[in-house]
């Protein structure tokens, strides 16, 4: 469970009590902790529809991250695909974020602004995180793309990363603790040799963007007493460094989100929902569906 001085979960940077903590405990008041996690059979098919949409538009814009491609360019796409299907990109005007996606490039952590003078080119590495609101209902998933001719040590790191992901929702079943999923990806990061961020975790997720509780992606006592429960969605998403775990906040943006050690940085995101035997993404893309493939990076196919 986050802790009063911990960092908010919605990535402001401030500290929990000083955020969201009082919105929280209201929240909690109404509906009862922990079942406010818990969706209904309507919501979670809401929740599936968002998470497809989102799967969608990832699929859409995969054509187009490319080297002399600008992040900007991307955002306008996402913009677009999203508005046009008439629905609403999560990320436009929250905590005054000006942008319908984030698009985070090699030592960038997360919260990567895109910008007109921001060139993808040969080598780099890119994630890009879409959230996209349908009817009311969020789906968050985001993806670390290879631009054209990477080094085996960025490609190492993307593919750990996915691996991490991948091993953190496989963790998640009925009747476990939230702690199962840091306890799934930290040691296996550290046997690799990379380290995983611990100032930005997963979040609980459904007509709001970021709901209680956080997902640890780190090993930490504190996230112990939530037990996952059928219905409860939220995401997971390890930001993984090839170096040090440290990340340090841009202070003229405020937003974007850097290794400390200027090292490289990957992640990727899924919302999941706890089923009654196990775990449902819920945003996997069309391609990772018709594959039977829960990832696919330039290149790299993961299962
Ligand atoms: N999509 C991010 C997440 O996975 C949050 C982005 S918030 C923004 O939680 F404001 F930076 F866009
Ligand atoms: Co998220
Ligand atoms: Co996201």
């Amino acid at each position: 469970m986050i802790r009063r001085n911990d960092p908010c979960w919605c990535g402001s940077g401030k500290k929990y009590k000083k955020c969201h903590m009082d919105e929280d405990e209201r929240g909690q008041k109404k509906a009862g902790p922990p079942n406010r996690m818990v969706k209904t059979a309507e919501e979670l098919e809401g929740m599936r529809a968002a998470g497809a949409f989102n799967g969608q538009l990832l699929d859409y814009i995969r054509d187009y991250v490319k080297a002399g491609v600008s992040t900007a360019q991307i955002d306008r796409l996402v913009h677009e695909y999203t508005v046009s299907h008439g629905h609403r990109p999560a990320t436009l005007g929250y905590h005054g974020y000006t942008k319908s996606c984030c698009t985070s490039i090699n030592n960038v952590v997360c919260h990567g602004i895109p910008s007109e003078n921001e060139i993808l080119k040969d080598g780099d590495i890119v994630n890009v995180d879409l959230t996209t609101i349908v009817d009311g209902f969020y789906g968050d998933s985001s993806e670390t793309f290879l631009i054209g001719d990477v080094s085996e040590e960025a490609r190492r790191l993307v593919r750990i990363t996915a691996e991490a992901m991948l091993r953190g929702i496989n963790a998640v079943c009925p009747g476990a603790e939230l702690s199962v999923i840091g306890e799934a990806i930290e040691p296996f990061v550290q046997s690799q040799g990379c380290s995983v961020v611990h100032q930005y975790t997963g979040h609980g997720i459904g007509t709001s963007f970021h709901e209680f509780f956080s997902v640890y992606h780190h090993r930490d006592p504190d996230s112990d007493d939530v037990v996952l429960r059928p219905g409860m969605t939220f995401t997971i998403e390890p930001m993984i460094n090839l170096g040090g775990w440290q990340v340090t906040t841009d202070k003229v943006d405020k937003w974007t989100v850097r290794t400390r050690d200027q090292s490289l940085s990957a992640q990727f995101e899924h919302t999941v929902a706890v089923t009654e035997s196990g775990v449902e993404i819920l945003t996997l893309t069309p391609t990772q569906r018709s594959l039977g493939k829960r990832l696919i990076v330039s290149g790299l196919e993961i299962e």
